[in-house]
């Protein structure tokens, strides 16, 4: 079973202890280990999570946000994401498609996260974004967590919605089959 570091930063109290009570419960209920380092501060967070990497203790890490919203244009595409808002300091790994965990009110779900920018509609902003599976609830407001599983593939930019969408419902086959 895989062991799990959550880094809390004192700066975000108010924000984390809810949601770090709902990844706890969840991970202990997967059956995964895990340790939370508290530090001072937000500055304190890449210090604390490059530590921890370099001991090489840890097999994941898991990011901490809240639900926002997004353009809108996921519910049109048929793959309503729920956008995370993260601390500025949470550890996001890098840019691609992954098949991840996420966390909600102490039960874990199926997720495939798109980490990027959106570059087939030329976004700027940097976006967490998850597709739930199985789920069709509304998420706005609510704070989760994401235990990343496996990176799927890179991010890219697609020439129209249809090879988009239909690489993304290629994703959610790979994402359950990794997770299942
Ligand atoms: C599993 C998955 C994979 C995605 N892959 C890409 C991608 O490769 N390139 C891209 O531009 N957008 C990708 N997206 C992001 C979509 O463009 C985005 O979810 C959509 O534009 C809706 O954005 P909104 O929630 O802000 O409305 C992906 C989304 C998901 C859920």
């Amino acid at each position: 079973m895989a062991r799990l570091l959550i880094v809390e930063a004192r700066f975000y109290e108010h924000l984390n202890d809810l949601l770090l009570a709902g990844a706890r419960g969840a991970i202990e209920a997967a059956g995964h280990s895990h340790e939370t380092v508290t530090v001072p501060g937000a500055l304190e967070v890449p210090a604390a999570i490059a530590i921890a990497a370099e001991s090489g203790d840890y097999d994941a890490f898991v990011a901490l946000g809240v639900v926002i919203r997004g353009d809108g244009r996921g519910r049109e595409l048929g793959y309503p994401t729920a956008n995370l808002l993260c601390g500025r300091y949470t550890a996001i790994p890098a840019d691609g498609v992954y098949a991840a965990w996420l966390v909600r009110r102490s039960q874990r779900h199926m997720a495939a996260v798109s980490i990027g920018t959106n570059p087939t509609f030329s976004g700027r902003e940097r976006r967490v974004e998850a597709y739930v599976l199985d789920f069709d609830g509304d998420l706005y407001g609510e704070r989760l967590a994401l235990d990343f599983g496996a990176r799927l593939r890179e991010m890219r930019t697609y020439q129209g919605l249809a090879p988009l969408v239909a690489q993304i419902a290629q994703d959610v086959i790979d994402a359950r089959a990794v997770l299942s």
